[in-house]
């Protein structure tokens, strides 16, 4: 059975690497806007009778919506057999409540989006916390790439005595399965947030002299979380902080943030593009595909 690649608007490189990890064509979608600002689309490769499978990381996601389903559904009206979702970032996933009566839940309501238009969804460390599980908000096969392997190799290539730090609950089961892979001795500290910008990080810490401490998040947004992490250890005479994250969403004024909190690096995985990508997880999205592909093929 043909499979084929086809990258959403902006994500041709991460199409292209993925054809070429499988060994499977990379398709060619041609977009460009109206002069009103709407979203023209052409998938400009032949998709009839072949598996699709659609590349976008959706960080950014609302000025990709329109362009990410229009793709979706032209390929099913060309005649694709099926239709599913590699997205090594997941958006909304950390509005998995509603924290204030009358708020949108958009967890559930973007994944319910992406069930009424991907026939399956594979992403890398979506931001679970208080949703479980995939399964619970997903109507479709949604699985999960972990990417601690990947982070533990590179730390123990680059990381002299490295002690790996959580800097909320939120991240520890990063930082356990980082720990264990690394064989790297691990802390989990405590956060509180107040605003999109304002975070406390408070713990008690140990003697790290000697040691390299490496802060792990599935996240940089604003960058305050990893920031105030790294002025309580260098506060506490702990080395600057190498400052590791699975998804380099950086706001604005994230990097100076970084930067002005005294990280001494910072070192993302490729699930978003950004400069700090240094830990490739794209082969273990290669390597769940065919599984994943075979099982939608046994439902048409
Ligand atoms: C939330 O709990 C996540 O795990 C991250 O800690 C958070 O998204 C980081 O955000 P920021 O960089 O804005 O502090």
């Amino acid at each position: 059975m043909r499979t084929i690649c086809l990258p959403a608007p902006g994500h041709e490189p991460l199409a292209q690497r993925l054809a070429n990890l499988l060994t499977v064509e990379q398709g060619s979608v041609d977009t460009r806007r109206f002069p009103d600002g709407e979203t023209y689309l052409r998938i400009a490769s032949d998709v009839k009778n072949a598996q699709v499978v659609v590349c976008a990381s959706l960080a950014a996601p609302d000025g990709q919506l329109a362009s990410l389903i229009f793709l979706a559904q032209t390929a099913r009206e060309l005649g694709a057999l099926s239709v599913g979702l590699v997205a090594p970032y997941l958006a909304y996933m950390r509005q998995d409540i509603r924290f204030k009566p009358g708020e949108a839940v958009s967890a559930r309501l973007f994944a319910g989006l992406l069930s009424d238009t991907f026939d399956w969804l594979l992403t890398v460390d979506p931001h679970l916390h208080r949703i479980a599980a995939l399964a619970d908000v997903f109507r479709i096969p949604a699985t999960r790439v972990p990417a601690a392997p990947f982070i533990a190799s590179w730390i123990r290539t680059n990381i002299p005595s490295p002690v790996i730090i959580g800097p909320d609950v939120e991240s520890e089961q990063w930082v356990r399965e980082i720990s264990s892979l690394a064989d790297a001795p691990c802390l989990v500290l405590e956060k509180r947030r107040l605003g999109d910008h304002e975070v406390v990080v408070q713990g008690t810490l140990p003697d790290l002299s000697g040691k390299t401490p490496v802060l792990i998040d599935d996240i940089i947004s604003s960058g305050q979380t990893m920031a105030n992490t790294a002025r309580l250890l260098l506060a506490a005479g702990a080395s600057p902080p190498v400052c590791v994250a699975v998804h380099a969403l950086f706001a604005p004024g994230a990097t100076d943030a970084l930067r002005m909190a005294g990280a001494a690096r910072v070192v993302t995985c490729n699930t978003v593009q950004h400069a700090t990508n240094a830990i490739d997880v794209l082969p273990g999205i290669a390597a769940e595909l065919p599984a994943i592909l075979k099982g939608i093929a046994t439902t048409y």
